[in-house]
């Protein structure tokens, strides 16, 4: 069933920016926040990683091959894996030119960038851990960033803040880390398996292909981290029938490329 307010009614779901509005604009660069604020969206998620000299940039791939323009900048660097550069290379690096030549110039941000950017448009941030494995310690060092940034307030961590990884171990660390974070878990665990990630996690965010019903019920059935109902926002939906589909389901948000699309479906 639909998620419900406190009055009963059913309510729709979230829409949270994939990369920032990825459809429109190159992802994970300050344009697609700023695209996603122009349609209106409230949440934007993002993906980070660290550095080679330890500065956190928000880029999806563990290479920087398919987003910028490393090839031609750093010929002689194959694979040109994120961790091998330092954030003064990256920064020469192109990140828009790729998507569309109207964006030529776009870079790939630091986290401090991007979440000044979120913040300026009041939006909230859904911040993806992307390949913790590589990283070592780099939930201790996005925590340091969040917070030089303010954004470990009472006011953000209530209301502005998620955490989510694939690995079970990153959304654990941050737990414990800073337990007042809200988190999130990425994948579908079996239902049983539940209980163990609603320690630590306040979400499940699972991938819409093979989402059901019975699946968001039974989330929706545990309590997550802190005390309320366990939530869930699902990824990453494009159209309007299958926006249509999993808001049915009743999920608490759903990750898209195209914000707009979604929303004129699930409100409209
Ligand atoms: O937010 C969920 C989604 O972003 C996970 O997949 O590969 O786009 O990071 P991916
Ligand atoms: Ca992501």
């Amino acid at each position: 069933s639909p998620a419900r307010a406190a009055d009963g009614t059913a309510t729709a779901p979230v829409v949270v920016a994939h990369r920032g509005a990825s459809g429109y604009a190159p992802e994970n660069t300050l344009a697609a926040v700023d695209k996603a604020a122009a349609l209106g969206t409230a949440w934007v998620e993002n993906d980070v990683q660290r550095t080679k000299d330890g500065e956190l940039v928000v880029v999806h791939d563990d290479s920087l091959q398919r987003t910028t323009d490393v090839e031609e900048v750093f010929p002689d660097r194959a694979p040109w894996k994120v961790k091998d550069f330092t954030a003064a290379e990256i920064a020469r690096l192109d990140a828009g030119g790729w998507f569309d030549p109207a964006y030529a110039g776009a870079r790939v941000p630091t986290l401090e960038q991007f979440v000044h950017r979120v913040d300026q448009h009041r939006q909230k941030l859904l911040l993806e851990i992307k390949n913790p494995e590589l990283y070592p310690g780099i939930e201790r060092d996005i925590l340091k960033v969040l917070d030089n940034e303010g954004w470990l307030d009472r006011a953000h961590v209530q209301q502005r803040l998620i955490v989510q990884s694939f690995s079970t171990d990153s959304v654990r660390t941050v737990h414990e880390l800073k337990p007042e974070v809200k988190t999130g878990f990425l994948g579908t665990p079996p239902v049983a398996d539940l209980p163990v990630y609603a320690a630590f996690a306040d979400q499940i965010n699972p991938s819409h292909s093979s989402l059901t019903a019975a699946y968001v019920s039974a989330v929706h059935g545990f309590e997550g981290a802190h005390g309320k109902r366990l939530e869930t926002f699902t990824w990453t939906v494009n159209d309007a029938a299958a926006a249509r589909r999993v808001a049915g389901f009743g999920v608490d948000g759903i990750i898209t490329n195209r914000p707009d699309v979604v929303r004129d479906a699930v409100e409209g």
